[in-house]
């Protein structure tokens, strides 16, 4: 399978949203990545569930939804019935991690992960084979336009070890910092899906980005 893009809306123009996901809708991107932020787990605070509908209403592509926001388990159907077709908690967001995975699939999305910067790869060993996806945050959340970690190859690295070693088949994605500069060794590091924000909503044309990126 050729790597995916799923560009993050968070440094797209709100004033234009209708504008920037037709764009979405007639480029090579393959989700739509939106990034909640209540401004609790993260120094943010990004949109909510009506402005999901809206762009659902509109949107030819998966809506894969990140959620940086404390306790998730309070809104996983209210996610769902905004319209998200994947949905990723943070690991250091939940108590209940097994019950929440568990309740994200019952609902029909698929379900993911993410892990901060500090949080090392081994944490996830016993909840790896239940995961559509693990998302490894390549910066700090909470921003788009930071710059890539480098260790994070380290933890790609650690993430495909543990992910043959229980016989789990969840994709890598990866989030922050990424632009054409890192995307080809990143690809070849093992990373099947990427978020990409700033390079793609900061470019004169960002179709021709996307595409870019996607036909490395
Ligand atoms: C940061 C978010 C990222 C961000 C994209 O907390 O999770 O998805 O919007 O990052 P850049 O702009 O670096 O591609
Ligand atoms: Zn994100």
């Amino acid at each position: 399978m050729s790597h995916l893009i799923a560009p993050s809306i968070l440094t797209a123009s709100f004033l234009d949203l209708r504008k920037e996901v037709e764009m979405l809708n007639n480029s090579d991107a393959d989700w739509i990545h939106l990034d909640i932020m209540d401004g609790v787990f993260v120094p943010n605070i990004s949109f909510g569930f009506e402005i999901i509908k809206q762009i659902k209403s509109i949107a030819r592509r998966p809506l894969d939804a990140h959620l940086m926001i404390t306790d998730p388990s309070r809104y996983l159907d209210e996610f769902k019935h905004s319209g998200v077709d994947k949905l990723t908690v943070h690991f250091e967001t939940n108590v209940h991690l097994h019950r929440i995975i568990q309740h994200i699939k019952s609902l029909g999305m698929s379900a993911g992960v993410a892990i901060n910067p500090h949080t090392p790869v081994h944490v996830l060993k016993n909840i790896l084979s239940d995961l559509d996806m693990v998302l490894i945050m390549t910066v700090n959340p909470g921003f788009g336009a930071q710059s890539f970690i480098d260790f994070s190859f380290d933890k790609i690295r650690d993430l495909k070890e543990l992910r043959n070693k229980v016989g789990s088949k969840a994709m890598i994605q990866v989030d922050g910092g990424v632009d054409m500069k890192n995307i080809r060794s990143l690809v070849d590091a093992g990373v099947d899906v990427f978020v990409v924000g700033n390079t793609i909503f900061s470019a004169e044309n960002p179709l021709q980005v996307i595409h870019d990126l996607k036909f490395l």
